[in-house]
């Protein structure tokens, strides 16, 4: 009995040493910059690690949600930027779950490829017929094609695991190395269009459905990195999904859940402010000037995340005063105009002459010059609404086009028989991704800076952002409290097998 008290004596003493080595209080105050979903998954998750006495603070000087948005047309509301979630998107996932919102499941539309002239490729309503026509058609390479963008989603979930069990990364190049080793961080320096002829498929193939899908999901083609390759090639995975009322709803939540304060500004400068205290010790903030519709404001912080492109023409922010110098990564971002219509689509524009029956409801386009639109897409509301009341006998739907410029009254009077209501929006969409290879922009940008959106450079959607506001609320804090343990190990694939 006595030993037993021994024990516990000794446990408590040991316990207590170690509670009181904590050798750093927690940061007083965090910003963010940006409230689309990186900067609103970022304050989730750093409200997680850092505890409830950090305030956080996120400038928006748009709308939250950023990219993604919707358009209101004839009184119903439809995803305008980042549309679809892949039923394994996991962070995703729990989001809507842990918010309380709601998962709409999205149709499955019947595909058609459009090359000017005549549909090289269409489905059909029979779940048969469509495997014996891909068969038919391009062999193997549909079947080909679900393996090659498993492997690389395997590869890729194992940052959940990862992340679960809190580990964290300092760039993107330690992250891909440590998700599969040189074989998957090649994938960002080589092009789709290398990767996909190495494993085996068809000139045919790649010009019909992967060039048709590149230019639907990133407005580009074939000589993108082969990762952003593999993520844009999923959504032709069944399953896919979308939030009710509309996915922006995601980033309000998560403002709502972390207790992160919103300031609608514009952050126009950072700046490094080192001062010593009255004890002697060196403390390092960083000043943040912004602009509000009130006039201007200023405010000091201990860690500086910005989940925004740091492009010129999307950001604007000045690092002053840095050395060596904190770049900014003006490499351009792609242009997209999203449009929506309400109309009766004009068949004979695409070869089929009346009377014809206009099976498909989503058209992609081959890479010909003479196409103004990307892809044109039947879709639904973000909230439910009788399908009676988007179509009627006249045929009239609701359409969502992609194309690099406004479409004009021309164009339209093409596309469509007859219309009504039309909404717009012109984004700076994802970047322009250059032959691989590809230097990608840092994680890190300062001792207390990190940059959520460097992972656009390896691919630009939902999941690819949340994934990083995670990384970089676990690296901000393992930093903050010195914990090199949680940082950079390359071997955790190996390593964790053992705790699942
Ligand atoms: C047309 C389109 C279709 C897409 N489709 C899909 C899809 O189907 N599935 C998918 O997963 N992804 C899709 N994406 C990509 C996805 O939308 C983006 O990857 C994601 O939304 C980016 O989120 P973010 O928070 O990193 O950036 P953003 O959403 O761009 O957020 C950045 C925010 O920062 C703000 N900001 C910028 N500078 C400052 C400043 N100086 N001060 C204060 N605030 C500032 C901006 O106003 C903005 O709100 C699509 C994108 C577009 C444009
Ligand atoms: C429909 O498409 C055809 C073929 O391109 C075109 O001649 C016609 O003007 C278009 N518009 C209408 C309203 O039919
Ligand atoms: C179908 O809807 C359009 C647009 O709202 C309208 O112009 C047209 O008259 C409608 N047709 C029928 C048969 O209701
Ligand atoms: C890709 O190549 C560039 C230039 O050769 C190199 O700097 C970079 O580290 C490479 N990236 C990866 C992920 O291997």
């Amino acid at each position: 009995m006595q030993q037993i008290l021994l024990i516990a004596v000794a446990i408590l003493s040991s316990l207590q040493v170690i509670l009181t080595q904590e050798p750093r209080s927690p940061p007083s105050k965090i910003a963010i910059v940006g409230a689309g979903i990186g900067g609103t998954s970022a304050a989730y998750f750093l409200r997680q690690k850092f505890g409830k006495d950090v305030r956080i603070d996120i400038f928006e000087k748009g709308v939250v949600g950023g990219r993604l948005s919707t358009v209101e047309v004839d009184g119903n509301h439809y995803e305008a930027g980042g549309s679809i979630i892949h039923p394994l998107n996991l962070h995703m996932k729990a989001f809507v779950k842990d918010l309380g919102l709601t998962a709409l499941s999205l149709p499955k539309n019947q595909l058609g490829v459009y090359n000017g002239d005549e549909f090289v490729f269409q489905e059909s309503e029979c779940f048969l017929m469509n495997i014996i026509n891909k068969v038919w058609k391009y062999g193997m390479n549909f079947l080909r094609l679900s393996m090659w963008v498993e492997d690389i989603l395997e590869k890729f979930m194992r940052i959940y695991q990862y992340q679960r069990f809190d580990y964290s990364f300092s760039s993107m190049e330690s992250m891909f190395h440590a998700l599969g080793g040189k074989d998957f961080s090649s994938k960002l320096n080589t092009t789709l269009s290398e990767a996909m002829q190495n494993y085996g498929f068809s000139q045919k193939f790649i010009d019909d459905i992967v060039t048709p899908t590149m230019r639907i999901n990133y407005g580009q083609g074939v000589e993108v990195n082969s990762f952003v390759g593999a993520v844009s090639m999923s959504c032709l995975d069944p399953g896919q999904w979308a939030v009710e009322g509309g996915n922006k709803l995601v980033c309000s939540r998560l403002i709502d859940a972390s207790e992160a304060q919103l300031i609608q500004g514009s952050v126009t400068s950072v700046q490094e402010n080192v001062h010593i205290t009255k004890s002697g010790d060196t403390v390092r903030l960083y000043e943040v000037r912004y602009q509000t519709s009130n006039g201007a404001g200023q405010d000091f912080y201990d860690i500086i995340i910005i989940a925004t492109p740091l492009n010129k023409a999307i950001s604007k922010i000045e690092f002053q005063g840095f050395n060596p110098p904190i770049e900014t990564f003006s490499k351009p971002y792609i242009q997209v105009v999203t449009t929506v219509v309400h109309g009766k689509i004009n068949a004979s524009f695409f070869g089929c002459s009346k009377p014809c029956h206009f099976g498909v409801s989503e058209i992609f386009t081959t890479d010909n010059p003479k196409h103004f639109v990307s892809s044109i897409s039947r879709i639904s509301p973000v909230t439910f609404v009788p399908e009676s009341h988007l179509s009627n006998s006249s045929g009239y739907e609701i359409w969502r086009m992609f194309s690099p410029e406004l479409l004009t009254d021309d164009q339209l009077g093409l596309l469509f028989e007859s219309y009504e209501g039309v909404g717009a929006k012109k984004w700076l969409a994802y970047p322009q991704y250059t032959n691989a290879p590809e230097k990608l922009p840092p994680i890190m940008l300062h001792h207390g800076i990190y940059y959520v959106n460097s992972i656009e450079w390896a691919a630009s959607a939902m999941e690819i952002c949340a994934v990083s506001a995670k990384n970089v609320a676990l690296l901000s804090y393992h930093r903050w409290y010195d914990m090199d343990t949680h940082v950079d190990q390359d071997d955790l694939a190996e390593r964790l097998k053992s705790e699942l």
